[in-house]
């Protein structure tokens, strides 16, 4: 473990009381360690958005929709096969009558990646939903393997 150093902050009391009840509902025993996963979070959100558009990532892509909205199951379909090779898979929830949940994951370029999130997000009918992308855990934390080190032994007969 590398060294700590403890630093003070200035914060007004309103904001710390509602730091604290966040935390505390999260489960986390002091702000210390709350703190530090907050700045990792932002760490690798802040590497995952300077991503160059040719970079290869993967994610998924979380929406709640309609399904009884005008077109919007045929144009759900059209916008999905036009990116067939970026659609690895797709989880799809009926949450009640009306509105359906589904999960697609995707890999690709980071530039088709999020243009295929935002011509679905926008689809009308579409209500509510989130682009969730990341690189390679080595590229996250700065290093490269020998891809050899990641592999599936292959099942005996
Ligand atoms: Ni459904």
């Amino acid at each position: 473990m590398s060294q700590l150093t403890r630093f003070g902050v200035s914060i007004e009391d309103e904001l710390l009381a509602k730091f604290d009840e966040l935390i505390a509902g999260r489960g986390y025993e002091n702000r210390s360690e709350a703190l530090r996963d907050l700045i990792r979070k932002a760490l690798v959100e802040a590497q995952v958005d300077k991503t160059k558009n040719d970079v290869e990532v993967v994610g998924s892509l979380t929406f709640v929709y309609d399904h009884h909205a005008h077109d919007l199951m045929q144009q759900m379909a059209e916008v999905q096969h036009d990116h067939h090779d970026l659609v690895v898979s797709v989880i799809h929830v009926h949450i009640d009558h009306h509105n359906c949940l589904e999960t697609a994951m995707l890999r690709g370029k980071a530039s088709r990646v999020r243009a295929l999130a935002d011509s679905i997000l926008k689809l009308k009918g579409v209500k509510h939903g989130n682009l969730f992308i990341t690189l390679p855990a080595d590229a996250i934390e700065g290093r490269r393997r020998a891809s050899q080190e990641h592999h599936h032994p292959a099942v005996e007969p």
